[in-house]
């Protein structure tokens, strides 16, 4: 295969707990640089989620059903060593999204931590809209626990499917 017609995929790995509008932001910018990505939804039984692993990827199928790239999307769950995972597939390029200064000496360990393990595989980093800069998951998963607004947050079907998860959880408390 020559350079000119190599398929140019990557990852685009993350807890996606749940999607928010500056996951979709990058994915979008990610589709017009790649011709495939991977939404690799990772799954760690150690540390505890709102949703479960295939939740998070019906969500996020959901949310891009409608967008003229996700023909160029396939959204996966996976357990163990995101190096692992990127070599099943073959894939050699990761793309993760800085926010803000504070996201990059974590995202610099990880990123130089995941080349020491594979060096065949790169990070590549993308900023969203500085619009959506603050948005994150943690901060969107607490407005919904206290019934705030989400509408600026994340998509209807992410907003419903937060109301319905803690609704429950607050029967259950109560
Ligand atoms: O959305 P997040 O929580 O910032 O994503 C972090 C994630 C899931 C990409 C990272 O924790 C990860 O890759 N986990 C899989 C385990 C792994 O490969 N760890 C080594 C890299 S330090």
């Amino acid at each position: 295969m020559t350079d000119s017609t190599k398929t140019k995929s990557a990852l685009f790995p993350g807890s996606f707990d749940p999607i928010t509008y500056g996951h979709l932001d990058l994915l979008e910018r990610a589709a017009k640089l790649f011709d495939k990505i991977i939404v690799t939804v990772a799954v760690n039984n150690r540390k505890s989620s709102v949703f479960s692993g295939e939740e998070r990827v019906d969500l996020i199928k959901e949310c891009i059903r409608h967008k003229s790239w996700h023909s160029q999307i396939e959204v996966e769950q996976f357990s163990g060593l995101l190096i692992d995972f990127a070599r099943t597939k073959n894939v050699k390029v990761l793309v993760r999204g800085v926010r803000q200064i504070s996201d990059f000496e974590y995202e610099f360990r990880m990123a130089l931590t995941n080349r020491r393990l594979a060096p065949e595989i790169d990070t590549v980093f993308l900023m969203p809209d500085e619009q959506l800069t603050f948005i994150s998951a943690s901060i969107v998963k607490e407005i919904a626990y206290w019934g705030g607004d989400l509408t600026s947050f994340v998509p209807d079907n992410i907003a419903d499917a937060l109301i319905s998860k803690f609704s429950d959880q607050q029967e259950k408390e109560s």
